[in-house]
């Protein structure tokens, strides 16, 4: 099964790029930039990594991002994680960035998305990984700073397939962003916004995303199995979830498998994702292979979640037809 699972063409649709920035390559970044690190060794680096909720993890990841500076080191962000996704027949990813927590440290946007569109474009061609990015909206700023970023985006409109919302959900509900969201949904941009696990207030936010944003995804989104109304909706709009086991495990110490069952009971379009994997240690196969282990997942099941992620992936009809003519061919192999 484990082969199986390494083998298998696929696509990942939440993962935030700042979320895999690597230690080795943070060390690299910070003896170029002259940016002194607290740590001396990556391994030390690694040592340090305590999350146990949100906010623990939010304050290392956000700390982190200190070592990205210049357009070439958004570039080696991006392309070290297309090569390591490749590596692991990941033929396509949507990549989410946070523009914000670097424009606060005084990096220009376009410094940010032309590193990092250079580095898809690249990886297209000499890897044939094919991916689109994510401009997500951190929650815990103002709704006035996320519409100045929306208008920052502008002239790069044709680099990003669609917004989300990332960051610290306490107390920042969907609601607070309906008019960054309904301005990008004019422009033609998908939605999607993070609920993450066990938020407070999370059957409210879920069905606020799907009702008042009306949101094309949900990030997460674990909570949806509470109400049953909630399930209905989500299925009757064929809305995806792109949960991610191994980054919910530090917050409820399970890869949540019991609940991705129930989501394939329900015929409910639930995705496997690494979210932000050089901090939580495991990339895609990883999450696959370890939450297959722990549920007990059979084969096409896990077929059944891979081509979750090319259904309700942000592309055309034909070229989803392809991948999972693709998937379809390999499992037949
Ligand atoms: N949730 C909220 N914000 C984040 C996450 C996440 O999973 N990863 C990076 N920023
Ligand atoms: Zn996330």
């Amino acid at each position: 099964m484990q082969t199986f699972i390494e083998k298998m063409p696929k696509a990942e649709l939440h993962v935030h790029l700042e979320g895999t920035l690597e230690p080795e390559l943070s060390f690299a970044l910070a003896k170029k930039n002259g940016i002194e690190m607290s740590y001396k060794t990556p391994q030390e680096l690694i040592a340090a990594y305590d999350f146990h909720d949100l906010p623990s993890f939010l304050t290392i990841y956000y700390a982190g991002m200190n070592v990205l500076v210049e357009e070439d080191d958004f570039y080696q962000l991006t392309y070290a994680y297309l090569t390591k996704a490749r590596s692991e027949e990941t033929l396509y990813a949507e990549l989410f960035f946070d523009p914000q927590a670097h424009t606060t440290r005084g990096i220009a946007f376009e410094t940010i998305i032309t590193g990092i569109h250079k580095a898809q474009v690249d990886a297209e061609q000499k890897l044939g990984i094919k991916s689109q990015l994510i401009l997500c909206f951190l929650r815990d700023m103002s709704a006035e700073s996320a519409m100045q970023h929306l208008d920052l985006a502008m002239p790069y409109l044709d680099w990003i397939v669609g917004v989300g919302l990332d960051s610290d959900e306490r107390n920042n509900p969907p609601i607070k962003f309906a008019e960054v969201f309904a301005k990008a949904k004019k422009m033609g941009l998908k939605l999607t916004m993070h609920c993450d696990v066990n938020q407070n207030n999370t059957l409210t936010h879920i069905n606020q995303c799907i009702s008042e944003i009306q949101v094309d995804r949900i990030d997460h989104g674990i909570n949806s199995l509470e109400s049953e109304e909630l399930c209905t909706l989500i299925k009757d709009k064929k809305l995806g979830l792109t949960v991610c086991p191994v980054s919910n495990q530090f917050v409820v110490q399970s890869l949540t498998s019991d609940e991705i069952h129930k989501m394939l009971d329900k015929d409910m379009l639930v995705t496997i994702n690494s979210d932000d994997p050089a901090y939580f240690r495991a990339y895609l196969n990883e999450n696959l292979v370890k939450l297959q282990k722990e549920g007990g997942f059979n084969q096409a099941q896990i077929v059944t979640l891979v081509a979750n992620a090319f259904k309700v992936a942000w592309l055309d009809e034909v070229t989803k037809e392809n991948y999972l003519n693709q998937l379809e061919d390999y499992v037949a192999q």
